[in-house]
């Protein structure tokens, strides 16, 4: 790849999430639900998830994420002058949760909006921000991922309800030029696709102008994880094509963390090694647009993802929605 040193990239200063007091395993799930921790496990990977409380929002949990973010950055509010919340559980139908994270934050500089694309959201956010400050129009970004998903699925429908549980993950961009005579850091490449004609495979039962409810999530999850692989690789080889990379120049693949066999067949089928891919899904469940900064900051946190890695994310959800974005940290 020939890097354009002409505008600014978009250089990760720090991550950070935050998860519910509440944690639920399997185990304790399964005296409420027809289930077993056994199916669980075998199916999806997944242990347990986090159930946020009544004053656990999603705003709540985002600036939780969101101050964690900044501090290791070593960044302040007002530093920020830009705030994207990938969310489809936002507090209110509107205000934007963004904006609420702005006025907890103390934020009063710039714009803030919600982004809502489902499980692909934070990738959306990553690569709407990314243009924001590649052009020149805004200067440092949180970019956040928050959901509260337990309040959106129906508890007496088995077939969805282990599957999700809450939390927030958050991002610090700031716009940089890179030095010409350095190896660029930053997004490299971002690679976004939808199809609506998928929209029945994954929705919710309701909202504010159909039902006037917010309704159930409603998921065939046989034909989700049809889909889920091809469009995986479809934005992943994208992203190695733009930048004339390929699976061995990556440090670390950070997928949305969904369901373990998608994310260990994705792997396979993309020829990215098991000691390559992060996977928390057995932490803390399908969190939506939160997992990908979730897993991000679980892996910064330990030491595994560290400057100048090549992180790949990618993510595909409701809508279809489907993404990519390569960051050399
Ligand atoms: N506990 C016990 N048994 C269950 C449960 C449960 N929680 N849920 C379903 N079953 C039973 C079913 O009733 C069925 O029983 P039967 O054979 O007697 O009829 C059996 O288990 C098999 O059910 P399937 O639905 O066929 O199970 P499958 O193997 O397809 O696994 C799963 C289901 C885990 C949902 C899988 O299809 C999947 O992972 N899909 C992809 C989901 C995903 O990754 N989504 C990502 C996007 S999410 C987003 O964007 C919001």
């Amino acid at each position: 790849m020939t890097p354009d040193r002409s505008t600014p990239y978009s250089v990760v200063l720090g991550i950070g999430g935050h998860l519910p007091a509440e944690c639920v395993t399997n185990a304790e799930l399964a005296t409420r639900v027809d289930t077993s921790d056994e199916w669980i496990q075998q199916r999806t990977g997944i242990t347990r998830r986090y159930i946020a409380g009544p004053d656990e929002t999603t705003s709540v949990l985002a600036t939780a994420a969101a101050r964690k973010a900044l501090a290791a950055a070593d960044r302040s509010p007002s530093d920020i002058d830009l705030v994207i919340v990938a969310t489809s559980t936002p507090d209110y139908t509107f205000p934007a949760v963004a904006t609420q994270v702005q006025a907890a934050l103390g934020i009063t500089a710039g714009a803030a909006f919600d982004l809502q694309a489902v499980c692909s959201g934070f990738v959306f956010a990553v690569a709407t921000a990314d243009k924001f400050l590649r052009s020149g129009s805004h200067r440092c970004a949180l970019v956040i991922g928050a959901e509260t998903f337990s309040r959106l699925v129906d508890w007496e429908d088995r077939t969805t309800c282990v599957l999700f549980g809450d939390g927030a993950g958050a991002m610090v961009l700031e716009a940089r030029v890179q030095p010409e005579d350095a190896r660029p850091r930053g997004v490299l490449t971002s690679h976004l696709r939808s199809d609506g004609r998928h929209r029945d495979k994954l929705h919710t039962t309701g909202g504010p102008s159909s039902t006037q409810s917010i309704g159930h999530v409603h998921m065939e999850g046989k034909d989700v994880f049809r889909h889920a692989v091809g469009m995986v690789e479809d934005v992943v080889r994208a992203a190695f094509e733009a930048t004339g990379t390929g699976p061995a120049d990556l440090d670390w693949f950070v997928p949305h963390q969904a369901n373990r066999r998608i994310i260990d067949a994705s792997a396979t089928k993309l020829g990215i090694p098991p000691e390559k891919v992060v996977t928390t899904v057995q932490l803390h469940a399908n969190t939506s647009a939160a997992s990908i900064p979730l897993a991000l900051a679980e892996a910064v946190g330990d030491g595994r993802i560290a400057a100048g890695h090549l992180v790949m994310i990618e993510a595909m959800g409701g809508g279809f929605t489907w993404g990519s974005a390569l960051i050399r940290w």
